[in-house]
């Protein structure tokens, strides 16, 4: 079939659900590994499930060879099962099975990297969500628990190191150049957290001692050659455990905890039952090849998968619809695990202001696009499509507002009496929920709607003040848009925290109707739970400045009118971190849209004196912590402005944005150069807080320096390139590098400092990658630069890390590149999108999903997008993953 419009693929859904017709007690496995071909032979112990509809024993099965299929002793004849797509059902089973399962896989052929597959010569398996079932016939659903054991024989010489779940109960010779080991995992679980490695790896390890006393065996593998960088995993690791005990009181509960790195990787890392496996990108690190914010990207993927042990694994999903009780609760979990590591408010403000940052800038345009879904889905066609910023991000805003409403040890109840009442469980959001109400006494029945209608709220804010009466009055509106399948929405619980300022920038003491409890405090979070609410705030002296939403205490959107000068006020005086920032980037964002404007009618553009002044003192202010002040001077991002607009002009946004960015520099110059010198840090690159702060407010000068370049300030980045000993210097001179306008000679000498890196760090893959992503991301690099680029004998589609770096780079993160006026942006990521459906489908489908938001683009884009869309919808073999992406964006 030829159209521009996808087949809409079959979607599966919540209300759908049934229980296993049987489950799996016992399994035990045989691996025999090969690259070409691998053999596995299944033996799993099943009982009849009574309270089950389903009557058939139904296994899941995918590219797999079936060689054998037993049961009770018995070679199962043709007859005797049916095989329709991926489901296989054995009708009149009895109560009591025992099934052995003989399959042939070919990892090498594998380049989907789920299932079994091939990395550098090694093996790695990757079953989340539905990988198992490319393994062995299986009933591969979460709510199916069981306990394994495996034995792996592979040749020794290629394959010294034989990893698995949970515990090493023998290993030895066959005698024939092969050896093998047999692992046990003492803890039922579904097979999505099923584990094995293979190959060549070392491992730097460690005999931890846990709160108890008792002794634990950490490790991390890694290909040879890279044991000089994973000391900070380890201690990454070790932190999440002390963590995680203290926050908590959840002890880490298997004798030995094993994290393997790889280079071909979908994810960011994934929680398999002991047996952690990560992309290299958030193991390796070491101040030659990785960045502060690698650093920090580690420590915050360690923590989140060791804590996927208790929130995952100990209690798991039910089904994939429940897939944020885990993901939302284990993001909520490392947030704060970062936060509390810093452990300063500060710190813990920065870490809140990147979170909010992501989330507004990816979640919030989900939401308002057509892939938009509630943080518990209702269905889907790929579950992989599903791994998404709603039902992480959006996640752990959800359960951040149960720890709001219910404070500190509220929350530290709910989260007790869930693991009372689940552990060994696979169950839903609504169990999350009925723990926090009970435990807590509170009624959360409006709180479901979180989970069940999508979109981001907007909450309007209306004031009044009467003098005489001393009252203040707030009266919030809530309102939620249509999203594709919900066109009513009904209101939400709302926790709003918030205080008044008054004229010398203090909290005033708040005594609100319906908040006597709490009278006098200086802040409040307000529950706004019908669709128009009034609050009256009494003995308020003098009119004051309302700071709303605090903390960020619910994902909405706040429409407030306020003045240039109460925005002044703030972001001189809220005691309240997150809203100071905030005040900052909505002065900044209201100039944006005006310059963006006068750049499409062709205006002067002009920066007025205030807000130039308001951006110095903040440079200046030593009170500030550089890092926090570093977050106040960016702003805000080019996806952030575009959200602005109900038709973007991706050219026009990034021509305001560079003016201001410019303009700011000419007149800001000096203090600039003051704070760049102020804050250099030679000496031994450490990335502990403090640092961290001092580099980046350091390079965010030197970023802006180059805005309005001469070669002084130009001679400072290329020495900063030239002599800094750790690449978070290193990449940021040459950022600033790569993007700045210069003169001929000027640009030839940042091209050298372009060709150099390149040459010195050749054989270090994940500085490659951010080589490729500095060239996709900058202003400079066209369509014909990235094709260029894409020749480039270091550059290959099969690695996502690399397909990443170059072709997300530019797709996501160009804008006004990408956008192109003649389409060609267009053009490369339909071919590149096809290109990849063929290679690794979850990937391709990722990259479809670039044009989501293509009618928020005017006319003449538009058009090019859909041609663009119609052209991969066309296209033969699509996988369900990208049908599923291109069909909803064209719908
Ligand atoms: N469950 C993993 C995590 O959040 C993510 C993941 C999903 C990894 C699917 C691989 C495949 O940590
Ligand atoms: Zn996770």
């Amino acid at each position: 079939m030829r159209n521009d419009t996808a087949p809409t693929p079959q979607a599966i859904y919540r209300k759908d659900y049934v229980a296993p017709g049987y489950w799996v007690d016992t399994v035990e496995m045989g691996f025999d590994l090969d690259l070409d071909h691998t053999h596995v032979a299944t033996r799993l112990t099943m009982r009849r499930n009574h309270d089950s509809a389903e009557k058939d024993l139904v296994l899941f099965g995918a590219s797999l060879k079936l060689l054998q299929l037993r049961m009770n002793g018995v070679n199962l004849k043709k007859s005797a099962y049916s095989i329709d797509g991926e489901i296989m059902r054995i009708p009149n089973a009895p109560d009591q099975v025992v099934l052995e399962i003989e399959t042939r896989i070919q990892p090498v052929k594998n380049t989907s990297l789920s299932g079994l597959y091939a990395s550098n010569g090694n093996f790695i398996t990757q079953c989340e969500a539905e990988g198992f079932r490319k393994i062995t016939w299986f009933p591969d659903r979460p709510d199916v628990m069981a306990k394994y054991t495996v034995m792996l024989r592979a040749d020794k010489k290629k394959f010294p190191v034989l990893l698995a779940n949970g515990n090493l109960i023998e290993q030895g010779d066959l005698g024939d150049g092969r050896h093998f080991a047999k692992w046990e995992d003492p803890f039922k679980k579904p097979s999505y957290l099923f584990a094995l490695v293979a190959g060549k790896l070392v491992c730097q390890e460690e005999k931890y001692q846990l709160q108890s006393g008792r002794k634990v065996l950490l490790q991390v593998w890694v290909e040879d050659g890279n044991l000089d960088k994973t000391q900070h995993a380890m201690d990454s690791l070790k932190n999440s455990i002390r963590w995680d005990e203290e926050r908590f009181g959840l002890e880490l509960d298997l004798d030995r905890f094993m994290i393997v790195a790889t280079s071909d990787f979908n994810m960011g890392a994934m929680e398999n039952k002991g047996l952690n496996i990560f992309n290299t990108k958030y193991v390796l690190a070491n101040p030659r090849i990785a960045t502060d914010v690698d650093y920090a990207g580690i420590e915050s993927v360690v923590g989140h998968e060791y804590f996927h042990n208790w929130t995952g694994n100990r209690v798991t999903c039910r089904d994939w619809f429940q897939l944020s009780l885990k993901e939302g609760l284990t993001v909520f979990r490392d947030q704060e695990f970062s936060a509390d590591l810093v452990g300063t408010a500060t710190g813990r403000a920065v870490k809140r202001i990147e979170d909010v940052r992501i989330l507004r800038q990816v979640q919030f345009s989900e939401d308002a696009g057509p892939m938009a879904h509630p943080v518990r889905p209702d269905s889907f066609v790929e579950i992989n499509n599903f791994y998404t910023v709603t039902i992480y991000e959006k996640g752990a805003e959800v359960v951040r507002m149960y720890y709001t409403l219910l404070g500190h040890d509220g929350f530290r109840k709910g989260m007790d009496l869930y693991f009372a009442r689940h552990d060994g469980q696979a169950v839903e959001c609504d169990d999350f929920r009925a723990a926090m109400a009970d435990s807590s006494g509170r009624d959360l029945t409006q709180f479901e709607r979180w989970y069940s209608q999508a979109g981001t709220p907007h909450v309007k804010v209306q004031t009044a003040y009467d003098a005489a009466a001393q009252i203040y009055e707030i009266t919030l509106t809530q309102s939620c848009a249509a999203t594709p399948g919900q066109a009513e929405k009904r209101p939400f619980h709302i926790p709003v925290a918030m205080g008044l300022l008054d004229s010398a920038g203090h909290d005033m003491p708040l005594h609100c109707d319906g908040y006597e409890n709490q009278s006098g405090a200086n802040s409040l979070v307000l529950e706004l739970t019908d669709t128009t609410q009034t609050f009256r705030f009494s003995q308020i002296g003098s009119l004051p400045v309302p700071s709303l939403l605090r903390n960020f205490s619910a994902p909405v959107i706040l429409d407030i009118e306020y003045s240039d000068d109460d925005l002044s006020h703030l972001l001189a005086h809220d005691s309240d971190p997150f809203n100071r920032w905030e005040a900052g980037q909505r002065l900044a964002s209201r100039r944006l849209v005006r310059l963006t404007k006068a750049v499409q009618q062709g205006e002067k553009l002009e920066l007025d004196q205030l807000f130039i002044e308001a951006w110095r003192r903040i440079l200046n202010d030593e009170s500030l912590d550089p890092s926090f002040r570093e977050l106040m001077l960016t702003l805000p991002s080019e996806a952030m402005i575009a959200e602005e607009f109900s038709v973007v002009d991706p050219q026009a946004i990034h021509t305001a944005r560079q003016f201001v960015r410019a303009t700011l520099t000419q007149h800001l110059r000096a203090d600039l150069l003051r704070i760049y010198e102020t804050y250099l840090t030679p000496g031994k690159y450490s990335p502990d807080a403090a640092s961290m702060a001092k580099r980046s407010l350091k390079n965010l000068a030197l970023s802006y320096l180059l805005e309005w370049v001469d070669d002084s300030t130009l001679a400072l980045a290329l020495t900063q390139f030239d002599e800094a000993e750790n690449m978070t210097d290193r990449l940021a001179a040459l950022t600033a590098l790569t993007n700045f306008n210069g003169s001929g000679k000027q640009v030839k000498q940042a091209a050298k400092a372009l060709k150099k890196f390149y040459k010195e760090f050749k054989h270090e893959a994940l500085v490659i990658d951010k080589w490729f992503m500095l060239q996709a991301t900058a202003h400079t690099t066209d369509v014909k630069t990235i094709c260029e680029l894409m020749e480039h004998p270091a550059f290959t589609l099969t690695n996502p890390n690399r397909a990443r770096s170059l072709i997300f780079g530019f797709c996501n993160a160009n804008p006004s590149r990408f956008h192109a006026a003649d389409g060609s942006g267009y053009t490369l990521w339909a071919e590149l999108v096809i290109a990849l459906n063929k290679i690794n489908p979850q990937v391709a489908a990722r990259l479809a999903r670039s044009l989501d938001r293509w009618k928020k683009y005017p006319g003449h884009l538009q058009a090019k997008m859909k041609a663009a869309l119609g052209k991969v919808a066309a296209a033969k073999n699509l996988s369900k993953d990208v049908a599923e992406v291109i069909s909803k964006a064209l719908a």
